[in-house]
């Protein structure tokens, strides 16, 4: 049984989306993933289907009703053991550790909010918990979704051909990703760095380093000061 995402949205015509083409997407037809669409609105029980409601004590736009997507989790999810994630812009930003957690486990079920937000009390009971993908504001969770799936998939076993693990750098080394060149050697007026045609494989290895380190450090300090570092021999304890 592959890994498996189910994904409880409003608008189900937006999936799979891009995750249908490219790496993802070929992944998907061979089976190594499966993705599972559920429209909400199919646990509506009233005449109209409606899945919102207007917010009590008042304010603007409509919330999506705790009884209504409740019943779409306990319809996708009967007894199921595995992650259940809300897309949302309150939630705890999402990592690449979050992520390679996320692609190691049997996948998660998401629900991509709409409207002002969803109920609470709906969060609270079915133990959802909240994702970000960054600090701005997305018009649906669909979206977000797409781009938190799109970053498990392509860490499955069998997804990535070479280019994989071995080039799963640059946030597992907590550095940003040195800059890349290739041919012509010259672009208008431009030369490839002369040591990358040099053929010495550590001063490449070491320009590098300095290179993805000099780019962290001006672009994302915040990385920078917390990135892991190179492994130092610990002194030999005295008595
Ligand atoms: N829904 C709307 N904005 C979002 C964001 N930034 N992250 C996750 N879900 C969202």
């Amino acid at each position: 049984t592959p890994w498996r995402a189910t994904v409880l949205t409003l608008f189900p015509e937006m999936f799979p989306g891009p995750l249908g083409v490219s790496l993802a997407g070929r992944a998907l037809a061979s089976g190594l993933w499966a993705l599972e669409v559920c429209d909400i609105r199919d646990s509506a029980t009233d005449k109209h289907r409606s899945v919102d409601d207007t917010p009590a004590g008042g304010g603007p736009g409509m919330v999506l009703r705790a009884d209504v997507l409740a019943a779409a989790i306990d319809a996708a999810d009967a007894g199921e053991t595995r992650p259940r994630l809300v897309m949302s812009p309150r939630g705890r930003p999402l990592t690449q550790a979050k992520v390679a957690e996320l692609a190691a486990g049997p996948g998660p079920l998401i629900v991509c909010g709409r409207f002002e937000g969803i109920d609470q009390r709906v969060i609270d009971a079915r133990g959802l918990e909240e994702v970000s993908i960054g600090d701005y504001v997305l018009s649906g969770g669909e979206i977000a979704a797409l781009a938190l799936l799109d970053a498990c998939v392509r860490l499955l076993p069998g997804v990535m051909g070479k280019q994989g693990s071995a080039l799963e750098e640059s946030f597992s080394d907590g550095l940003l990703e040195y800059p890349q060149y290739t041919r012509p050697q010259l672009f208008e007026d431009r030369p490839i760095p002369e040591i990358l045609t040099s053929g010495d494989h550590a001063k490449v290895a070491a320009w590098r380093r300095a290179e993805a380190e000099k780019l962290t450090r001006a672009r994302r300090p915040d990385l920078f000061a917390t990135r892991p570092q190179p492994n130092r021999q610990k002194p030999p304890k005295s008595t």
